[in-house]
């Protein structure tokens, strides 16, 4: 048994947001030098064996994190086993996952922007059908909500 903490991240797709999530989380982990096992996964299947979005990763390099060898999955029962904590990107995401999570889970399930204070229930917004600013957006969302995460782990 470990006290390691384990995040999956999780969006619809597995190309935008919870790739960038993963990455602002693997890169505050790390300058804060926690041992954190970090992923991230998607609802839909769309997208399965892709790298993450050209804008998602160039955005994230742009800060000094390189995402471009992350590859999308979907999410899976096990993964309701296999992390103490999985956390939605919007409120579509985490219907989704209470609807999936198996009666026996031991994760706990959350929203990103509940960690980054301010108003509760708000979305890191789809960046997918967007311009590059929104995931310039996304960026500032999921550093907010990795860094709020983090201080209470
Ligand atoms: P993500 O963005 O959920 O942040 O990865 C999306 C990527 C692809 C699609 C929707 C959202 N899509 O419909 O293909």
């Amino acid at each position: 048994m470990s006290d390691t903490p384990s995040i999956l991240f999780v969006c619809l797709g597995n190309i935008c947001r919870s790739p960038m999530a993963e990455g602002a989380m693997r890169k505050l982990a790390e300058l804060d030098k926690r041992d954190i096992q970090i992923d991230s996964a998607g609802t839909g299947s769309w997208h399965v064996g892709e790298a993450p979005d050209r804008r998602a990763q160039a955005t994230a390099l742009k800060h000094g994190v390189d995402i471009s060898n992350l590859r999308a999955r979907q999410v899976a029962p096990e993964d309701f086993h296999r992390f103490t904590h999985i956390v939605a990107m919007d409120r579509n995401n985490l219907s989704e996952l209470r609807r999936m999570k198996p009666a026996n889970a031991t994760a706990e399930l959350s929203l990103m922007l509940d960690h980054a204070g301010g108003p509760g229930g708000r979305d890191v917004a789809d960046p997918y059908y967007g311009g590059a600013e929104g995931f310039v957006e996304t960026w500032r969302d999921v550093m907010e909500g990795a860094a709020g995460l983090l201080a209470k782990l």
